[in-house]
Parts: C-alpha cells; structure tokens; sequence
C-alpha cells in the first residue's frame, strides 16, 4: 500500500487576508510554499459567497503551481462554468450552505443524482479528476460509483471532533474503515478530510486504503507557532509511518 498524498487546503490564507482588506498574506504564496515544502497538491475551496478563496486566487494560483490544483466546489451551474474555464487538475464536488462556517456534512447524492451526474460527466469530458466529499455511508458510495466518479473523499468531522472532545471514536472508526475498503473494493480511489489535527492523523492513518488526505484549518493556524514547512513535514511524517 503506497503512502498517502498529503493535499493542503489554504483557503483560511484568505480568510486572514480578507479579515483585513489587505492582499495579504497572499494565497499564492501559501501554495507555492505547499509546493516547495512537499505537499502533493493544493486544495481551494471556491465558495459561493467567496468568503475565502477568490476567482482571482483561483486564476492566478492554477497558472502558477506545478503540483495539482484542487478545486471544491459546491455543484452548480457557475461553478461547473468556473471549473471548465479554469482547469483545475481535481475537482471535489462539496455540499455548500450559505450560513455554515465550515462544510457541514457529506453531500446528499440520492437527492442531487442527476445534477451531481451530469457535472461529473463534464468535468470527466476534461480529463478532471472528480471526488465526491460524502459520508462514511455504503449506499453513497455505490452511487458515487454509479454515477462515474472517480473518488470519493469521506468527511471526517465527526470522528475528528469526537476525537478531540476526547470521546469514544470506535464506532466511527469502524464505519470509516468498513466504508473505505468497501469503496475501494468497488473501484474507487478514497481521500479524508475535514478536521484533521497532528492527533486525529495519528488514528486515520491506521486506516488502510486512503490515498489522500485534505487538511486546512489545522495547517493553517499551526502555521503561526512553527511555519508552514514544519507543519506540512510533521503530518508527512505521520503518514509514512
Ligand atoms: N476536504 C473538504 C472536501 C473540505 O470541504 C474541507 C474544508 O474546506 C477540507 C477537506 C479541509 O478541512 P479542514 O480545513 O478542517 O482541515
């Protein structure tokens, strides 16, 4: 079993970015120090709202870096037509509430099949790498598969948090474990993501299968105490292991 990529999500660069109106701290620089220190791809989320990451980011970053550009977005007409236009290397199909703070959940497939199907089948038409950020949850992954995704990427809030809040993980633990190998069985390539501490990496990495994890927040805010070379290093570190 390879050891798994590590992608970094540096939308929060643009979060402290636009807390002051600045252009700075820039995002491209974050992603090219991504790129400099190992990180295997970048990861940006193109919110509607673009409270974060925006088109300009997104613009500027693509043409600028030589490691994989991935690109969240949520699954709507503009965002198919911004992700066309663009070409990222990877899209990851994410659910989007105007009022969350973060992404909530998985996406509901059964819900948005046909509107979820159709996008893959553009961004495929592109040669886009397509993930689907979903639950931990067999039936969503059957339709991950039959509606030609070629990922998916299980959120990892839930264990995260009950991992941090110091709680019993077990249980989650074992529908993410029964959930990556059942999807890995059918096909498709499995990634983590969301919430994601040097801690909680310790426990998801004891799972087999995952090829990617996508980490943010907690890259970024390390970032501050011990740079974002040393942050990028440590997580590689435990994913080696
Ligand atoms: N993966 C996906 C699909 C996400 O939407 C996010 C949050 O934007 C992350 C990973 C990263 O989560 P965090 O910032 O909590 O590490």
């Amino acid at each position: 079993m390879s050891i798994p990529r590590l992608g970094v999500n540096i939308d929060h660069v643009a979060t402290v970015r636009n807390a002051r109106g600045e252009n700075y701290p820039s995002p491209l620089r974050a992603a090219l120090l991504v790129q400099k220190y190992g990180g295997n791809s970048v990861t940006i989320h193109l919110r509607e709202d673009r409270r974060h990451i925006r088109d300009k980011d997104l613009e500027i970053i693509k043409k600028k870096i030589k490691i994989p550009l991935n690109l969240e977005i949520a699954p709507t007409e503009e965002m198919l037509k911004i992700s066309l236009k663009n070409k990222p290397n990877f899209v990851c199909i994410v659910p989007e509430k105007r009022k969350e703070i973060t992404t909530e959940g998985g996406l509901n497939l059964k819900k948005n099949i046909k509107v979820i199907k159709n996008i893959i089948k553009k961004l495929k038409s592109r040669k886009i790498r397509t993930s689907l950020f979903i639950e931990p949850d067999t039936e969503d992954i059957r339709i991950a598969k039959y509606i030609d995704a070629d990922c998916i990427e299980i959120h990892t809030g839930k264990i995260c948090k009950l991992f941090e809040q110091k709680k019993n993980t077990s249980k989650e633990f074992a529908r993410i474990k029964q959930a990556v190998s059942f999807a890995n069985m059918i096909g498709l390539e499995v990634h983590a993501g969301h919430g994601i501490t040097f801690d909680s990496a310790k426990l998801l990495s004891k799972i087999k299968g995952i090829s990617e994890f996508n980490i943010g927040h907690f890259i970024i805010g390390e970032s501050i105490f011990i740079g974002i070379k040393d942050s990028i290093k440590q997580f590689k570190k435990i994913f080696k292991k």
